[in-house]
């Protein structure tokens, strides 16, 4: 494996199950592009909380399952709730689901004319419709937390891929989201950023915030995740906590794509 920071996640602790609310939940989720099957029968809980890593070959579905969870993909048949706010056609519904769920993205979406605070205050001023001063001390809050109160000023172009990354975090935070998903939010960034964002992510998990990533970032899932989800070809194949998804991996396919990711 090309990045091994066990020794980030050392202070990361087991989230805290007690109440058991259910923040996310699939039931029988089909999804078609065209033809193509791109989810088969997904069934999927998350709750308060919970950090589940979501892993698997590209094309098996990962990205499409986290997009359902906000509906930037629709999902054909079956049942998603969010908060106990069903996903379906009503916008309201969706408008508040929105406002539950941050997402970050591989690539990193910041607006290249603005300056990173700029980035930062447009979705609270204009979708919460918070006052200009209360947003901008809301951000100022969250790039101390991502550690990036020093670039507030300067614009997306001028920062590190790293940097991008944990602005888009900041921003997405900046919605005080009860659920962040993060798509594959280290695969684009050089090796010597990934840790300066896995950081900010674990730092997030040890605050409670309830967390679906997809990633390859095995030592990240073997430390922080409660949860592992492995998919393939459109399909949940095995779940389980970390220890035994990597020491006992039940079916082939998993071995199989084990092997592959942690070999190099
Ligand atoms: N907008 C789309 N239109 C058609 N096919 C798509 C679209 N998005 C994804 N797919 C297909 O659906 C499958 C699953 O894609 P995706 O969810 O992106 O996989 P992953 O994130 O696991 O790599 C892939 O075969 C992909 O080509
Ligand atoms: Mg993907």
């Amino acid at each position: 494996m090309k990045h091994e920071p066990q020794h980030l996640f050392e202070q990361a602790s087991p989230a805290v199950m007690a109440d058991k609310e259910l923040m996310i939940s699939l039931s029988n989720v089909q999804k078609w592009y065209g033809d193509y099957h791109a989810l088969r029968d997904i069934n999927f809980d998350v709750y308060k909380g919970e950090r589940i890593v979501v892993c698997g070959p590209s094309g098996s579905g990962k990205s499409t399952m986290i997009r359902c969870i906000n509906r930037l993909e629709e999902h054909h048949k079956g049942q998603i709730l969010v908060e106990g706010i069903e996903l379906n056609d009503n916008l309201e519904n969706l408008e508040q689901v929105r406002c539950e769920v941050g997402m970050v993205f591989q690539h990193f979406n910041l607006f290249p004319h603005m300056s990173v605070l700029e980035n930062l205050i447009l979705a609270p001023t204009i979708v919460r419709k918070m006052p200009v001063k209360e947003a901008t001390e809301l951000a100022m809050m969250y790039l101390e937390r991502v550690h990036m109160v020093a670039k507030a000023h300067s614009y997306p172009g001028q920062l590190s891929g790293g940097q991008q990354q944990r602005i888009a975090i900041a921003r997405a935070l900046c919605m005080k989201p009860r659920i962040m998903l993060f798509d594959e939010p280290t695969s684009a960034l050089d090796p010597e950023m990934v840790k300066e964002v896995l950081e900010v992510m674990v730092e997030l998990a040890n605050d409670g915030m309830t967390m679906v990533c997809v990633t390859h970032e095995m030592g990240f899932a073997k430390t922080v995740a409660d949860r592992v989800v492995f998919m393939d070809q459109g399909q949940i194949i095995e779940e389980n906590n970390p220890e035994d998804f990597f020491a006992h991996p039940q079916h082939e396919r998993t071995r199989d794509f084990l092997s592959q990711v942690l070999s190099h």
